[in-house]
């Protein structure tokens, strides 16, 4: 009977902690960003009252049975903080962006999400079990952190995966991509020729648009057929062959779908190879000289 009574009173307090904490979570949509640490130390002080609460209540009740049914709300240290109170989680989205305190590898998420926004954070590394089984991810912006390494695999399995920004990051080579990606971003990175496979971007039979400008390329990657939108702007490449964009041993070759090419900032003479560029619909934005 005292068990029952306890556990009906702990059922209630149980439920108004969440009904609160939920209103408190439904606010900070708003102003998540300044409110974080605010909810934090709210949540935590609940959990504390909460805690004595249920202490006061099984000091009145006769203690018949070890009670361990009592769940407590969490609370304490900021770094066992679920993601959805660090970040906003929103159906099927999760935007993590500035976390403050600093976010230094990728969060653990939800399962069934399909958008990871973990922009201007200090995540340094993503390894293969980052995405574990969360192969909903159809777009990952990790722009503007300080991601030097990213294990090989860690995209690999994310066959939805369409859009993916590395931008802004310390970059010197490429992981495996996936094979639907639609948009790849490496802007501002370190990347070298060296540091991005052959076969890279080859295989990415959906792929549109490809981004690698402000790196430290010295050649252009294969660049598939489908690709439209191409920047390598920036970057230390000095010369392109026939091969590059067209085919040497096909002249009525032409690329169809390609239109938009950046190479300036790069020290080639595009002037110097007239030739490798026949099979384009518009030239290159760059030096011609
Ligand atoms: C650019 O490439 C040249 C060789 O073609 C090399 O000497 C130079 O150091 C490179 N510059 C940068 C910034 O990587
Ligand atoms: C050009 O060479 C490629 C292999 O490098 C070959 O698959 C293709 O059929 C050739 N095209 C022509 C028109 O000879």
């Amino acid at each position: 009977m005292g068990t029952r009574l306890r556990m009906l009173i702990s059922a209630v307090i149980v439920a108004s902690w969440v009904l609160s904490a939920s209103g408190a979570h439904y606010h900070t949509h708003r102003h998540y960003r300044l409110e974080d640490v605010a909810l934090t130390e709210e949540i935590d002080v609940r959990a504390q009252r909460n805690k004595r609460a249920t202490e006061d209540i099984n000091a009145l009740l006769p203690a018949d049975t070890p009670d361990d049914s009592t769940p407590l709300p969490p609370g304490g240290d900021p770094s066992d903080l679920p993601t959805c109170l660090l970040c906003v989680c929103l159906t099927g989205s999760v935007y993590c962006e500035e976390v403050d305190p600093d976010m230094t590898s990728v969060p653990a998420l939800p399962k069934e999400t399909n958008y990871l926004y973990a922009r201007y954070n200090k995540i340094k590394k993503i390894t293969a079990k980052d995405f574990g089984d969360i192969v909903t991810l159809k777009r990952i912006d990790f722009t503007g952190n300080i991601i030097s390494e990213i294990e090989d695999g860690a995209f690999a399995k994310l066959t939805m995966l369409e859009e993916l920004s590395l931008a802004e990051n310390l970059l010197v080579k490429l992981p495996m991509l996936p094979a639907k990606l639609v948009s790849f971003n490496a802007n501002h990175n370190k990347l070298r020729t060296k540091g991005i496979k052959s076969n890279a971007f080859k295989k990415l039979s959906k792929l549109t648009h490809l981004y690698l400008a402000h790196n430290e390329l010295e050649a252009v990657p294969l660049i598939p057929e489908t690709v439209r939108t191409l920047h390598l702007q920036n970057n230390n490449i000095s010369s392109v062959t026939v091969d590059t964009f067209c085919k040497s041993n096909n002249t009525y070759y032409i690329r169809h779908n390609m239109n938009e090419i950046r190479m300036d900032g790069n020290p080639v003479i595009l002037g110097q190879y007239p030739n490798s560029f026949i099979c384009l619909q518009s030239l290159p934005i760059g030096r011609y000289q």
